[in-house]
């Protein structure tokens, strides 16, 4: 049975020498590459173009090739019948741990600041915030989230984090979970780190609303999804000096398009969808672990629920 891999971007032979060195024998094609369309029972995607999988009658699982699954979902052809698979791997909450603190020391230590004023020869000093007087609030405390909420309390920040459902884990920082918790949650979080995936609950959930709910002069720091950000309210927000800025990862439009208010805006930092890269090497055994236990008849792994959108 061959494995299809499909992606907008199209560079993928990084994926396909990794799944073909995790799963030796397996054939791994690009779809216009299969004759027989009938024999594809398992897909690798990211961000494929919808539709896409109806010339593929027997699927019966799409896997992502990252921690989200919000591209597979959206497309509306995909029956309710396949099976949805996604990324877990520990590189890719350490890497976005590492990727939020250097995003909150750099504000912090107000390394912006001095960077613009060097362009100009300044010689000024700004006073800083230290590591414990920063209270950080977490959105969504799943496989990443929940990480780097860890790593973040360790290094001596005040954390909360929030969630769908109540954690009854021993507590490492401060536990909210859902909407009725959200404003005592919001209103501890100096820098607010988005890390939710996106599901019809989670579209557009920072917004005015919860925008005034955070302290004055708070940050706003999106590593989920651009579309979790209603763009003009943060504008608003920023702009009527609420909110003293953003770092923004992810985008509703990727790439940003050059005309976007974002790009001009001087209290917008912007990363090209990088806090945290999935490592094909280290991917590939989980993807091919999949694909045998669907050969088997197997009980897939990391599983995302339909019905839940994440
Ligand atoms: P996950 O394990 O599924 O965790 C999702 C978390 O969000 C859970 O804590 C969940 O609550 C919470 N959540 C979901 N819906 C919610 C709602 N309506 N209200 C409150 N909390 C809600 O996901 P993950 O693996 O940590 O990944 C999170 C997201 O990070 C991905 O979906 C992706 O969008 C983003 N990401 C971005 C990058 C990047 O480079 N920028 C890289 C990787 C991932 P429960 O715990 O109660 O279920
Ligand atoms: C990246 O955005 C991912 O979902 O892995």
């Amino acid at each position: 049975m061959p494995m299809i891999i499909v992606s907008s971007g199209s560079n993928l032979s990084r994926w396909i020498d990794a799944l073909k060195r995790a799963g030796p024998g397996i054939g791994v094609f690009m779809p216009d590459e299969i004759k027989d369309k009938a024999s594809v029972r398992f897909a690798l995607s990211w961000n494929h173009p919808h539709g896409i999988f109806r010339e593929f009658p027997n699927l019966v699982c799409i896997s992502s090739f990252g921690a989200g699954a919000d591209h597979i979902l959206s497309d509306p052809h995909i029956p309710e019948h396949i099976e949805v698979v996604r990324i877990i791997d520990p590189l890719l909450s350490s890497d976005m741990a590492e990727f939020t603190l250097t995003v909150i020391m750099s504000s912090i230590r107000r390394m912006p600041v001095f960077w613009q004023q060097k362009q100009t020869g300044v010689w000024k000093k700004h006073r800083y915030r230290r590591i414990t007087e920063t209270r950080i609030g977490v959105m969504g405390t799943g496989m990443i989230g929940h990480h780097v909420a860890t790593i973040l309390k360790r290094t001596g920040f005040q954390v909360s984090g929030w969630s769908r459902t109540k954690k009854s884990d021993p507590a490492s920082y401060a536990k909210y979970h859902g909407r009725e918790q959200l404003p005592e949650f919001l209103g501890m979080s100096d820098f607010l780190v988005c890390l939710l995936p996106l599901t019809p609950l989670t579209r557009g959930i920072v917004n005015k609303e919860l925008l005034d709910m955070l302290p004055p002069e708070a940050f706003l720091i999106n590593l989920g999804r651009g579309s979790h950000v209603v763009e003009a309210d943060l504008l608003g927000s920023i702009d009527r000096g609420h909110v003293s800025g953003a770092h923004l990862d992810v985008f509703d439009t990727e790439p940003l398009p050059p005309s976007h208010p974002y790009w001009s805006h001087p209290a917008i930092e912007i990363t090209p969808h990088v806090a945290s890269l999935t490592d094909p090497t280290s991917v590939a055994p989980q993807i091919i672990e999949n694909y045998q236990r669907l050969m088997d008849g197997k009980k897939l792994l990391n599983t995302v629920s339909r019905k839940l959108g994440y």
